[in-house]
């Protein structure tokens, strides 16, 4: 009998016992072709709303569509098995109601085989996060930064720098760590509030501009590649400039057309042989 060794995709379970321990390494993916190669690489892979922007060239997360969220994220599972997956909840499919919201995460997870989602807000969604968690949806929460409310918010700066933003960003994370989250984005605020709120909760935060304070780190993998390159938020750091090299590469393979250089005679498929005429009789 032979035993099967299959690799095995860490668990909600797992990432959450990584509270204080080691960092959690967290990157967005949207497409088959990505995620494989970075699977091995990370903890968590978040299929995130940011595909509004950096596939679709949409100017905010807002106009994207459970479909869209569902079709990527089951492509992103499909081409993976280490890391654990969780797709965004889009604006407008959760924030009605906790009914809303369970029908729409149901669909994701049995439409793509993730085994989490992620939905922005404070303690205004926490009743939602319990009424969630309860029936077994594992839910990363999201506060500080949150792109679905930047017409509310008026724009995409940091926030709680002042007192009062502060303490409601605060008992934001908290209430939704305490509704049943399993982890907690905190993006885009002062590092003394995502110190603060990493020691306030029991579930690990990931920053995305929120400091090394935090229980790990994400970032948006279009960014940290230097291929969305239209805005740069101050706590992108950009690891290549993969932007340029597909530039230059689409360069040089014009160029070689153009001048009748490629296809060679090795990217060529040689002619069909001839059968050999009869011989005479
Ligand atoms: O949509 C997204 O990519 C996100 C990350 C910025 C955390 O929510």
């Amino acid at each position: 009998m032979s035993i099967q060794t299959q690799p095995k995709r860490l668990t909600v379970t797992q990432i959450q016992g990584r509270k204080g321990g080691d960092k959690l390494v967290c990157l967005t993916a949207y497409t088959a072709s990505v995620a494989r190669l970075i699977d091995h690489e990370v903890d968590l892979l978040l299929v995130g709303d940011s595909l509004a922007m950096t596939v679709y060239g949409f100017d905010s997360t807002l106009p994207v569509s459970l479909d869209m969220m569902i079709a990527h994220g089951a492509a992103v599972v499909r081409s993976t098995e280490h890391a654990l997956v969780t797709v965004d909840l889009p604006f407008g499919s959760y924030q009605a109601s906790p009914e809303q919201a369970f029908r729409a995460a149901a669909r994701v997870l049995a439409e793509t085989g993730c085994a989490a989602v992620k939905l922005e807000g404070g303690e205004e969604m926490a009743e939602t996060v319990a009424f969630l968690t309860r029936r077994g949806v594992p839910v990363m929460g999201h506060v500080g930064l949150t792109p679905q409310a930047v017409n509310a918010l008026g724009g995409y700066r940091s926030r709680g720098h002042a007192a009062g933003e502060h303490k409601k960003i605060m008992q934001g994370g908290v209430a939704i760590a305490e509704a049943g989250a399993f982890s907690l984005v905190i993006e885009g605020v002062a590092e003394s509030l995502a110190r603060e709120l990493t020691g306030a909760v029991a579930v690990p935060t990931i920053g995305i501009g929120g400091s090394p304070a935090c229980d790990g780190q994400i970032l948006v993998i279009d960014d940290m590649l230097g291929l969305f390159t239209e805005f740069t938020p101050k706590f992108v750091k950009r690891y290549r400039n993969l932007g340029d090299d597909i530039r230059t590469a689409a360069r040089e393979y014009a160029e070689e057309v153009r001048h009748g250089r490629f296809p060679a005679a090795e990217h060529t498929y040689a002619a069909p042989r001839r059968p050999k005429p009869a011989a005479a009789e």
